[in-house]
Formats: C-alpha cells, sequence, structure tokens
C-alpha cells in the first residue's frame, strides 16, 4: 500500500477522503493533519478526531496545523458546511485525542519515520503544506508527490473563478508549485462529477454500519446547502476524488500541464490558471485531473465504509 499523510478540514467531504484513506487495502494511513479551511481551526480538528473515532481508526495521529492562511483571513465555509464544519449529525465526544505535536512536526517525523517517499493528500487550504516547505526544505525529497483536491480547470465555486481552497490560500498554492515537489490537482471540473444522488446515498446507508449512518446524515445536510449556495441538489464530493487518485491509478485520468494561481486579479484572486492548450510556453509543472471513473468511485467509497466500525 501507498504510505499516505492526510491533510484536511473536515468538512463533509473530508470525512470521506479520511474514511476512504482509512478503509481502501491500496493506502497506508500514517498521520491526519488538520488545516483552517471549511471551519476554524479547533473545529477542523475535533471533527477529524470525531470522524476517526466513530470510525475506529486506530493507530493514526491526528496533529492541528496552521489556523489562518499566509496572508489572508481565514472565511470559514460555513454556508456549506455549518457553523462547526461538520454540520447535519449530532457529533459523538471523540475518542482519539489530539497528538502533541503540531502538524508540521508530525508530518517531518511521518516522513523521517518511513524509510521511503510519502505521498501527501491535501483535501484543504494548501497552507500546512507550504509551511512544510518552509520550515523542512530538507525534508521535501521524501515527498512522493501533493495530491491537492483544490482549484478548477474551468470555473470556480465561491467567486466565478475561483474554487474554496485555491481562494482561501492562493499565496500557499504558489508556495507548494514553487518547490518543484510532484503536484497533482483534482479540481471542481472532475470533482462535479461525483455527485451525491438519492441512490448513492441509499447504496451507503446499505452498509449499515455507524459510519455509514453518520455518512448518510452528512451527505443529506451537505446536498441542502448545495441546493441552496450552488444550484445543486445532489452535492459534488470534492475530497475522496484525490485519495481515489491515490488507491487506484488510472481511476482519475490526468493531463501533464502548467498550473499558476492568480495572486492578484480584482476580479479573479484565487483562480488556477491551467495552461491546458500550452499558449503560455511555460514548462508543465503539475498533472491535473481531467476526467474521473464515477461508478468504480462510488464502489471504492462504498468497499472502504464497510471496512469500518
Ligand atoms: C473544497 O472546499 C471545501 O468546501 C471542500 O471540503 C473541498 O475541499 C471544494 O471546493
Ligand atoms: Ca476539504
Amino acid at each position: 500500500p501507498t504510505p499516505v499523510i492526510l491533510d484536511c478540514d473536515p468538512g463533509h467531504d473530508d470525512a470521506f477522503a479520511i474514511w476512504l484513506a482509512a478503509g481502501d487495502p491500496a493506502i497506508d494511513l500514517r498521520a491526519v493533519t488538520t488545516v483552517g479551511g471549511n471551519g476554524r481551526l479547533y473545529h477542523t480538528t475535533y471533527n477529524a478526531r470525531v470522524v476517526i473515532s466513530l470510525a475506529g481508526i486506530e493507530g493514526v495521529p491526528v496533529a492541528p496545523g496552521a489556523d489562518s492562511p499566509m496572508v489572508r483571513l481565514l472565511k470559514p465555509a460555513e454556508w456549506i458546511h455549518g457553523d462547526n464544519a461538520l454540520g447535519g449529525p449530532e457529533l459523538p465526544k471523540p475518542t482519539v485525542e489530539a497528538d502533541a505535536r503540531s502538524a508540521i512536526e508530525l508530518i517531518r517525523d511521518t516522513l523521517d519515520a518511513a524509510g521511503e517517499p510519502v505521498t501527501i493528500v491535501a483535501t484543504g487550504p494548501l497552507t500546512n503544506v507550504a509551511m512544510f516547505a518552509r520550515t523542512c526544505p530538507d525534508r521535501l525529497p521524501m515527498i512522493r508527490e501533493v495530491v491537492w483536491m483544490g482549484g478548477s480547470t474551468g470555473r470556480g465555486n465561491v467567486t466565478p473563478y475561483a474554487e474554496f481552497n485555491a481562494w482561501t490560500d492562493p499565496e500557499a498554492v504558489a508556495i507548494v508549485l514553487g518547490t518543484g515537489v510532484p503536484f497533482t490537482m483534482v479540481g471542481l471540473n472532475v470533482t462535479h462529477q461525483v455527485l451525491a444522488t438519492q441512490e448513492v446515498i441509499a447504496r451507503i446507508e446499505a452498509v449499515g454500519n455507524r459510519t455509514a449512518a453518520f455518512g448518510v446524515e452528512l451527505l443529506n445536510f451537505f446536498n441542502s446547502t448545495y441546493e441552496t449556495d450552488q444550484g445543486m441538489p445532489d452535492g459534488p464530493l470534492h475530497d475522496p476524488v484525490a485519495v481515489a487518485l491515490v488507491a487506484r491509478p488510472g481511476l482519475v485520468t490526468t493531463v501533464r500541464t502548467r498550473v499558476d494561481v492568480e495572486l492578484h486579479g480584482t476580479e479573479t484572486s484565487g483562480a488556477t490558471c491551467v495552461d491546458l492548450l500550452g499558449k503560455l510556453n511555460r514548462p508543465p509543472n503539475a498533472n491535473v485531473a481531467t476526467g474521473v471513473d464515477v461508478p468504480a468511485f462510488w464502489q471504492l467509497v462504498e468497499d472502504a465504509v464497510r471496512t469500518l466500525a
């Protein structure tokens, strides 16, 4: 299995990313780190502990990272994820404690202990990964790849052209791209294909365990806010697509191209500028997701949830 550190901001879809990473046999989940994004850091850290505890995931340390973006102020996405970033279900008290280390220290120690390169899957703003690059530049060769859910080859979701994770901390995106660490972007152009339809929700519910029941409550809440905010009655389950790409190479198709992020635009701040036609004559710096096998994706999610409590 591929060793993975999951950096996230749970978040409804982040919860499923954690469950997929923990439940899929092709992934060896070594650590979870949290970042301010969908909610403030105390919420995203608490929520990570909740979803790990209730799923019965053991031996995976959880450490909090950055509470705010590199430069900008955090604007939590309560319009999608609710006031506590995990709106809908009542949250059971977590049994898993937060690690005494910071996210940066946990990433460093996990890389040092691995003895092989480790993949970082990031499903929130890239603040922690950028901070790690600044703090531990000597460890960057130990990262096999950063696979990030964020950005878009087309339009955005929080402004007309910016996706939420990119818009929250575009400076972090620029820093991470500048490191030269292999980088894969899984953006809205692909994640908007995996919709939590009623059929999908019924399949998850039929799994019949505690994680599935909690997950169904999450999906119902997520769909209601997506309908109100985005006019999409079936919400797109963005974050696990980045995990699926690592778990099953080929399930998500990618192209090698150039990604830059808009830091200064008056209307487009946080937009990812993906040069699919090679018009800019700049060297490619990323793999960009362009397609996903939707039935295979949902099968992976269902199978992973079945392995949990
Ligand atoms: C991304 O933003 C968050 O709301 C989701 O968790 C996902 O990571 C989608 O734009
Ligand atoms: Ca997220």
